[in-house]
């Protein structure tokens, strides 16, 4: 990434943040701070948008959303995963979800349909959803890689670092109660750390203010199901929390 692009997106964090902030202290009944309450009116997108247009900057005008985020990753060439994807797996599910499944990266199947976790690892996924009194369009899910390594091969750290600035883009709009990372690299992506995936699972973590919960990965699961006990117990836990 370029020194403007990076400066393009700190922006666009903030821009971000700033919202979440806002409608969380709207949300809560708290007052906001003078920037944004009128008397007794609690935030109003109105009025962001009038500190916005004396800042010249219109595209705080309407709510950001995924679709934004979207648009501003575009026919990404920012690592060379661009050279071998098929298609690009932004992700999937309901913008105002309470709950987003974090996964690794497209597998060929995703690769193929440009939709996250539609192969056999995602297809034990819809039914731990579904076993969860969930379905995948009420839920989000996407991954900390939004192209398919070549061969299915771990992704790279540089990898990790040029794209993980969308996923932290889609979770701060989305704003989830829970995030539900799936295996090693998004537990430890999320969650800035080297402690291996076994000992994260089991009990809620925090990114970012938000509760998240490490579990095995599906494909794992495929390979171990003698794991599954250990994923239920994680999911009830989930569901617990949403209740
Ligand atoms: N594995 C992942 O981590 N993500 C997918 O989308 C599919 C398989």
């Amino acid at each position: 990434m370029n020194s403007k692009e990076q400066l393009r997106d700190e922006l666009f964090q903030v821009v971000v943040s700033l919202k979440n902030h806002v409608i969380s202290e709207r949300d809560s009944g708290r007052n906001c701070s003078g920037l944004y309450m009128k008397g007794e009116v609690a935030f109003q997108d109105e009025f962001i948008a009038e500190d916005a247009i004396t800042n010249g900057e219109k595209a705080c005008l309407t709510p950001l959303t995924l679709d934004d985020i979207r648009r501003e990753l575009g026919d990404c060439q920012r690592c060379n995963l661009y050279q071998t994807r098929k298609n690009l797996v932004f992700g999937e599910g309901n913008q105002n979800a309470d709950l987003v499944f974090v996964g690794e990266a497209p597998g060929e199947q995703e690769d193929l349909q440009g939709k996250p976790f539609v192969g056999r690892a995602g297809q034990l996924l819809t039914k731990i959803v579904g076993a969860m009194g969930l379905t995948r369009k009420k839920i989000y899910i996407c991954n900390i890689l939004k192209c398919r390594p070549p061969g299915n091969r771990n992704p790279k750290p540089d990898e990790i670092k040029t794209c993980e600035p969308f996923l932290i883009k889609q979770l701060e709009v989305i704003n989830p109660r829970v995030i539900c990372a799936l295996g090693t690299f998004a537990a430890k992506t999320l969650l800035q750390t080297d402690v291996p995936i076994s000992r994260l699972r089991g009990r809620f973590h925090s990114y970012q203010g938000i509760k998240l919960m490490p579990t095995y990965h599906p494909a794992y699961l495929l390979r171990n199901s003698g794991a599954k006990k250990q994923v239920w117990e994680d999911v009830q836990m989930i569901m617990k929390e949403l209740q």
